[in-house]
């Protein structure tokens, strides 16, 4: 599940067009994660996407009534095709079959969902997430019908490639649910960072002892997949150099995996000066192993005593550099958060450290942070680890603008 909350959706309406196809059902997915994250969700379904899905299922997922009739005369002026969007500010369709896109770029007003779409005004945004037979997809006439819709200024998610209902293999499959939300996040997320490149690491490294062990620590890496979902929704370019996590890499995002932290200092250095940013979240691990057995070492002695040595230290090592990019540190200390937090960002020439006491965040799904700069300490509240990460970009991004 890769459903990273989506902080920019509550007070927003999104009015969701199901439209007749088999994907109809990854929709009440979608539904539900938009509920989820405080969004208001009108769905609209037209009469296939009825052979598909049932209006239930929607309703009880977004606790509002389910539309379908240009002449429902539950809308008090009869008049849902206007009044359902006068209040959203994103109209999704998805699915949207080969026919509901001709339809749309024909601009055609026969039904609920093709007026409401020529009925809203400018500030509602139309999303639309394609779903069909790839010889559809393909098809001349679809090509130039979504050609059309994207200069009428509709954004095109998807579709994705891989196996149809059909049975064939091709572009054409409506893009997951956790896709969509991730879509319709970034769409409301103020772009604070466009244009911008950031490099983040993350994650725990893995030093080995031997084939079947490893030193490693407690970092989950949600903090640094955190900052990159977000950073990514707030326009920037972002590398994420990721030791080994359970977790999924965020969408708009490119993953590097490594597990020691060699790897992670080979790849940081292999990037740092394409990019404008340089956050290190990882936890590396001061120490390695100096000779990493190449048999399992078998268990004899009732001690076992492993030679370590000092690992490089990537971020001061790219943050001395003469290019440095902007670079931002995370020091976790288990006491005098400030002393330490301060005395990092001096010896690391850093512009920017993110504190937190190892007790208040490390492996949780929340954190206490305070950032230093060279104005000083900013608290911030206590909050999801997503939360956090929106805060302390817009902090960033600030002191770039700066
Ligand atoms: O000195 P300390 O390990 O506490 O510093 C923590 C910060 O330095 C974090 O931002 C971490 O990602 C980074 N770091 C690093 N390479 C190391 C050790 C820490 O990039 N070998």
């Amino acid at each position: 599940m890769n459903a990273g909350p989506g902080l920019e959706l509550s007070g927003r309406t999104v009015v969701l067009v199901v439209t007749g196809g088999v994907a109809a059902y990854k929709s009440a997915e979608l539904a539900r994660l938009l509920v989820r994250d405080g969004a208001r969700v009108h769905v609209v379904m037209t009469e296939a996407a009825g052979h598909f899905i049932g209006a239930a299922t929607f309703q009880a997922i977004t606790g509002e009534p389910v539309w379908s009739d240009l002449w429902d005369a539950r809308m008090s002026n009869g008049m849902a095709h206007i009044n359902l969007t006068r209040d959203a500010q994103l109209v999704l369709i998805a699915p949207a079959t080969a026919d509901s896109i001709a339809r749309l770029a024909q601009g055609r007003a026969d039904d609920l969902a093709s007026t409401l779409c020529l009925a809203r005004d400018a500030s509602c945004a139309l999303m639309v997430a394609p779903a069909m037979n790839r010889q559809m997809w393909e098809h001349a006439a679809t090509v130039r019908n979504i050609n059309m819709l994207r200069s009428d200024g509709a954004f095109v998610i998807g579709p994705a490639s891989g196996e149809q209902a059909c049975g064939e293999l091709g572009p054409g499959r409506m893009v997951e649910a956790e896709e969509l939300h991730d879509a319709v996040c970034a769409h409301f997320t103020p772009k604070v960072l466009a244009g911008r490149r950031v490099l983040i690491t993350a994650g725990p490294t893995a030093e080995t002892i031997d084939p079947v062990r490893v030193v490693t620590n407690l970092s989950s890496g949600r903090m640094g997949y955190a900052l990159a979902r977000e950073a990514a929704r707030a326009g920037a370019e972002v590398t994420l150099v990721s030791g080994p996590t359970g977790l999924d890499c965020p969408h708009g995002t490119v993953r590097i995996n490594v597990r020691s932290a060699a790897e992670m200092h080979s790849a940081v250095l292999a990037r740092y000066q394409a990019c404008d940013v340089f956050i290190a979240v990882a936890a590396v691990a001061d120490y390695r192993p100096a000779a990493p057995s190449l048999r399992k070492i078998k268990k004899s002695a009732d001690t076992l005593s492993i030679e370590m040595v000092r690992n490089p230290d990537i971020l001061a090592e790219v943050a001395g550099r003469a290019d440095a990019p902007f670079c931002v540190g995370f020091a976790a200390e288990s006491h005098d958060l400030d002393g330490y937090a301060q005395a990092k960002r001096l010896s690391k020439k850093l512009p920017l450290v993110v504190g937190n006491l190892v007790a208040d965040g490390l492996g949780g799904d929340e954190n206490e942070v305070v950032l230093y700069d060279d104005a000083g300490r900013h608290p911030l509240q206590r909050a999801s680890k997503p939360v956090l990460a929106r805060a302390i970009l817009a902090h960033l991004s600030r002191m770039l603008d700066r």
